[in-house]
């Protein structure tokens, strides 16, 4: 939510800038703005809408602006104020030319501006980030660090920040709690910025800020300290992904790009953490003493959009295979009803980008109740990542796409791995454990069979494309398959998509079915299928077309629907990955034909930083 880049060195810093900018784009496009150092004080622009309006902004006359070799800029995701170029970043402070880019929210902003505008400081947006730079303003004695620390000690909220001051030109002062702020270390030169995919072009070595660090950045020097001004030593990491990988590769978009790696993603995601011999899944973020495990008592997922759809299916799977009494809930739930929950409780959280507000407050909740926490993260050095200590990574490359498709399917593969992996602990044995194994191994090869049928699932979405409303059903497996069909829909194309348990539409939604309202049902051959078809007689019955996701060759199936797409036969546990690659196929196909922004879908931010 938000993208931050900021750039010191001996180059030009424009280009750095907006090339990050279009990177970081996907965390929020509704405004763009930049600010450089330049011999006669910090120029800045500012743009409404995409950072292509900024570049057009930046004029090659502007020779100052051009040759500057040290700025910062922002792509924005409005909280407050709406997105007009006043409201834009940077925004610059007092008297001082203390100008600054914010990612976050300053929940106390209304007190502060009361303050300093009794101080006489004149606001000229509605936002809360002038009211930061007014802050630093008001402590600036001639050191930028010192002041954004001053400043910061009467800040509540959060922040990832990037700061100038005319007075010290080439140096970056930056800062974060809660948004994340990532330092790539180059030769001879620094960019910052909200995630690496905007530092990887220029170098893989990157320093993750911990939250309450601050950073002193000239062109050969990091210096980082404590909110105590006590300087902290950051390791260095490699980042350990291609420049490439966040390219769209030949795609028109980077959801399609993402939804056809997901064969290559999910091998990834697998690799070295089956063992065939023993039946098992290999997870050492997930290993328990054994006194842990003869305690535990229940598994709590936590997640938010996406990442809870596919929390659901871990919960069928642990309760269905470990038998371990296992919940999925909103994080943002979780955090504020004050739950029951110790030490003998683990709770997993799931996260693509290992940053989303409320699933970082429920591990921070969990672990001061005392419960055991693991995190299941896609974003390397991510703060949820970093703060369980303990979890698995997915390696599923970069997502970029707002709307997230190969982290479900990768995290659906983790949760049935570490299903696995706890059945083998208790009652599972080695030859049922094995068949286990091949299944998961089987998924790339169900998804490519899947992927092949893109075309036919093109033409079938020229049927549904005009509809303003629809309805996803499914039971068991297919339940969270449904929930999740229903969010990639509504994403990507704005029509009104709703997911419901297929036996949970009479109590209620079936009122609102008719000619124009088609339903997507989940009508996978296996336990449940014969309820499944009842309901999508019943929604026939009320002129509803259907359109079945059903398994190939089952007949009986593809007799009772509309339109069907056939996914390959295998048990459910994995077929919901399959069929929500067909899912995300419709979608993305309905939300072209519609000529909608698919990458980048109005009002949503890939990774939600504010509550
Ligand atoms: C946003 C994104 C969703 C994502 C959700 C959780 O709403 O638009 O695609 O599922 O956040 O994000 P996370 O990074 O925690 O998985």
């Amino acid at each position: 939510m938000c993208g931050i880049v900021a750039y010191t060195g001996s180059n030009p810093a424009v280009p750095v800038l907006l090339n990050g900018l279009r990177r970081l784009e996907y965390r929020g496009y509704d405004s763009a703005g930049i600010a450089v150092n330049t011999p006669d004080g910090i120029s800045i622009r500012k743009s409404k809408g995409k950072v292509s309006e900024l570049a057009g902004l930046l004029g090659e006359d502007e020779t100052q602006i051009a040759e500057s070799t040290c700025g910062i800029a922002h792509t924005r995701w409005a909280t407050h104020g709406p997105p007009t170029t006043i409201n834009a970043h940077p925004h610059a402070g007092g008297k001082n030319g203390i100008v600054l880019v914010h990612n976050g929210i300053i929940e106390n902003h209304h007190a502060l501006r009361s303050t300093l505008t009794a101080k006489g400081y004149e606001f000229l947006s509605e936002t809360d980030t002038e009211v930061l730079a007014h802050l630093v303003d008001s402590h600036y004695q001639g050191d930028l660090v010192d002041a954004l620390t001053a400043a910061l000690k009467e800040v509540h909220g959060t922040y990832g920040i990037a700061c100038l001051s005319e007075k010290e030109e080439g140096v970056l002062v930056v800062a974060r709690r809660g948004s994340p702020i990532v330092i790539g270390v180059g030769e001879g030169e620094t960019i910052v910025a909200s995630d690496a995919s905007a530092i990887i072009n220029h170098t893989r070595q990157a320093i993750y800020l911990d939250d309450h660090d601050i950073a002193k950045i000239s062109q050969n020097k990091i210096d980082i300290r404590s909110s105590d001004n006590v300087p902290v030593s950051r390791e260095a990491s490699e980042i350990d992904w291609s420049a490439d990988a966040a390219e769209k590769g030949g795609y028109e978009h980077y959801m399609l790009k993402e939804i056809f790696e997901q064969p290559e993603a999910i091998r990834n995601t697998i690799r070295g953490r089956m063992d065939s011999e023993r039946g098992t899944a290999v997870l050492s973020g997930l290993d328990l003493s054994p006194r842990e495990l003869a305690e535990l008592q229940r598994m709590l997922i936590v997640g938010c959009g996406t990442s809870m759809n596919a929390g659901l299916v871990g919960e069928y799977a642990m309760e269905d295979f470990a038998g371990v009494l296992a919940e999925v809930e909103q994080a943002a739930e979780f955090r504020y009803r004050n739950p029951i929950v110790g030490s003998r409780d683990l709770v997993i959280a799931i996260s693509q980008s290992g940053e989303t507000a409320d699933t970082l407050a429920a591990v921070r909740e969990a672990m001061d109740k005392g419960a055991l926490v693991a995190g299941l993260v896609n974003v390397v050095g991510s703060t949820i990542a970093r703060e369980t200590g303990r979890g698995v990574y997915l390696h599923a490359g970069p997502e970029i796409s707002v709307a997230s498709t190969k982290a479900f399917t990768s995290q659906v593969s983790v949760l049935l791995m570490a299903a696995l992996k706890f059945s083998r602990s208790r009652r599972m044995s080695v030859e049922q454990g094995r068949r286990f194994v091949r299944e998961i191994e089987a998924i790339p090869e169900l998804v490519e069979r899947v992927l092949a049928k893109n075309d036919e699932i093109a033409k079938i979405a020229e049927k549904y494309v005009d509809q303003t409303s629809a309805f996803f059903i499914g039971r068991g497996y297919m339940y969270p398959v449904a929930l999740e069909g229903a969010l990639k829909l509504k994403e990507i194309s704005y029509i009104h998509a709703e997911g419901y348990h297929a036996a949970e539409l009479k109590h209620g939604p079936i009122a609102l079915l008719e000619k124009s309202v088609p339903v997507i049902a989940l009508c996978n051959d296996g336990p449940g299928k014969d309820k499944t078809l009842g309901n999508v007689a019943e929604c026939q019955a009320r002129d509803s077309r259907v359109l079945g996701i059903v398994t190939e060759g089952d007949e009986e199936a593809m007799a009772a629907v509309n339109d069907y797409i056939s996914v390959p036969p295998c048990p459910l546990h994995t077929a919901v990955i399959p069929s929500t690659v067909a899912l995300q196929l419709l979608s993305y196909h309905i939300a072209r034909l519609r000529g909608c922004p698919i990458d980048q879908p109005r009002n949503l931010a890939k990774s939600v930083t504010v509550e």
